[in-house]
């Protein structure tokens, strides 16, 4: 099953991180409905950087280097929540298959520059399905409301398709397919951008 375009991006941001079921070939609800609903609020002590992987978690260590940015593309925005999730190194959001909030994740609150720093490991793809690996992140505060963004996928990814590729080159500086560079220590490392908008796309808020 191969959805393309708008439609296939919003089905997935609405699934996907909702885990097993969406691999295992079962698309529909429960997951879409809880695929729909925000993460629960920001701890107390969430700063601009965050690890979400635990100690000896399998795969290849990443860092994310992020901006937010006002919707005008302009101008970072300080004081943004930023909720990071994604898969493990074989490409499930929950070892044990059920539907619920993923294993890997966390949550950042953009610095006085807009920055937030993100310890993961490189996902893995979903297992038996054509989707590129990739990084979720939903956006909230600082005057917004809680929204889902475009997911970060890697460059070099054969499941990219033309289409997924000349989308993100459209975006210019707001690109989702990023470049990753691997350090002398063999951490990775890749940057985005990210771009607020004025309301939410989670329905009912
Ligand atoms: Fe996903």
């Amino acid at each position: 099953m191969m959805l393309q375009g708008n439609g296939r991006r919003e089905f997935l941001q609405g699934v996907a991180g909702w885990g097993l079921v969406y691999a295992a070939g079962s698309f529909l609800s429960p997951a879409l409905a809880e695929g729909q609903n925000p993460p629960p609020p920001e701890p107390p002590d969430t700063t601009w950087k965050t690890t979400i992987v635990p100690a000896g978690e399998p795969g290849e260590p990443l860092v994310v280097e992020g901006r937010v940015f006002a919707p005008d593309g302009q101008h970072t925005v300080a004081g943004v929540v930023v909720y990071a999730y994604n898969t493990d190194k074989e490409g499930y959001y929950s070892p044990d298959g059920k539907v619920g909030h993923p294993r890997l994740k966390g949550y950042m609150k953009t610095d006085a520059e807009g920055r937030f720093e993100l310890h993961t490991i490189r996902p893995g793809r979903y297992p038996g399905m054509h989707i590129p690996a990739h990084i979720h992140f939903n956006l909230w505060g600082a005057g917004y409301p809680v929204q889902w963004t475009e997911e970060l996928r890697f460059e070099g990814d054969s499941y990219l398709t033309d289409a997924m590729e000349s989308e993100s080159g459209a975006l210019g500086k707001f690109a989702t397919i990023r470049p990753v560079t691997r350090d002398k220590g063999g951490v990775f490392h890749c940057e985005i951008n990210l771009r607020l908008q004025e309301k939410s796309n989670f329905p009912g808020h």
